[in-house]
């Protein structure tokens, strides 16, 4: 089935480090996305989890070449947009329309100083997105339709607005410009529990309508298995395992996404109690000065001799499912 599906977006060793001052004259590197090979699927949404600086955000601002990846290679829609090898480097204006970003915090992402109907109206004006006046009046009044507001929000101000509606306007800003594909950071992260949800209905109806492509990043598996297809698991900076959704939460074979599952509440409390959580030692270490070999050997429960020497490679154990783990290749 995989084979037959098209790609919109391939990235192959994908890396993004970030220079640093680390003491007087001496400089390091903070190796944020470590060689992140992945491809995505016409209109399916991809997840992408792991704890709070495991480089997910670098990601998918690498990814947009918002960020100039260090090596690596990204081909869009079957063309190739950069690669460090043969020394491509595309310009972005093309894409830029056709991948956007919907924030993690929706009041920081939005001008004060500018109206709803500006902000939206920014995004038409950018690719001239409209044929007369009336014609971007009335595409501003559909697209805050779109997002659950409507066309009196647009003479307003974004403070004048809770958290939910914030991001609707974001996400609205977002599709004034037709994209294809939508790279949402922990999109609702910052909004209370109770329109979590609302905001997660909204995206998928979204995605429906319009056949959009999503890379959806989020700290908490809980939130992503139920808007992925597939959910790949990022250690620091790093990607260790990745798979079809239901496989990955029910049978995942790389001990760090175990110890992450073991921390997800099951709905049946009596399962609760039962099961055991795996709990990590230590802190995780410096993307500065990661750990030698595999980065996680340092707080794996199994970890092997070669674990601290060599880097795993990022395997595909069984179809569609993908590792990156010495002890598999044992088992
Ligand atoms: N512009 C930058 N310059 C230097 N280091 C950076 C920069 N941006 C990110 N980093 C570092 O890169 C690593 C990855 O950061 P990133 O923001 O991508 O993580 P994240 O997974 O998105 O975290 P969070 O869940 O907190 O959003 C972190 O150690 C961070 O401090
Ligand atoms: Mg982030």
């Amino acid at each position: 089935m995989e084979q037959n599906r098209e790609k919109l977006l391939e990235i192959h060793k994908l890396r993004k480090y970030f220079p640093v001052k680390t003491g007087f004259m001496k400089k390091g590197y903070v190796q944020a996305v470590q060689d992140v090979s992945l491809h995505i699927f016409k209109g399916e949404t991809l997840g992408i989890v792991g704890e709070s600086g495991c480089g997910k955000t670098t990601l998918g601002r690498t990814i947009l070449r918002l960020y100039e990846p260090t090596s690596g290679r990204i081909v869009y829609n079957g063309e190739t947009i950069f690669d460090s090898e043969k020394k491509i480097a595309e310009k972005m204006l093309p894409y830029c329309r056709k991948i956007q970003l919907i924030f993690q915090d929706p009041s920081a992402s939005l001008d004060p100083r500018m109206t709803v109907g500006e902000i939206v109206g920014e995004a038409l004006d950018i690719h001239k997105l409209y044929s007369s006046k009336a014609d971007r009046c009335s595409r501003i009044a559909k697209l805050l339709e779109d997002v659950g507001l409507n066309s009196e929000h647009s003479n307003r101000f974004p403070h004048e607005f809770s958290g939910g509606q914030q991001q609707r306007i974001g996400i609205a800003r977002a599709l004034a410009v037709e994209p294809e594909f939508i790279i949402c950071d922990e999109p609702i992260s910052a909004l209370d529990v109770s329109i979590q949800s609302q905001v997660i209905n909204m995206l998928e109806d979204l995605q429906k309508e319009r056949g959009l492509t999503y890379l959806f990043i989020a700290h908490d598996l809980s939130v992503v298995r139920h808007i992925s297809d597939r959910i790949g698991v990022m250690y620091l900076g790093c990607l260790v395992e990745l798979a079809e959704s239901y496989e990955l939460c029910n049978a995942p074979i790389h001990p760090y996404t175990q110890t992450l599952l073991s921390a997800v509440p099951l709905p049946d409390p009596e399962k609760n109690k039962k099961r055991k959580r795996i709990l990590l030692e230590g802190d995780i270490p410096s993307p500065l000065n990661p750990p030698s070999g595999c980065r996680f050997h340092t707080r794996c429960p199994y970890a092997m001799p070669i674990c601290s020497e060599k880097e795993p490679e990022f395997k595909e154990y069984s179809p569609g499912h993908f590792a990156a783990c010495h002890k598999l290749d044992l088992e």
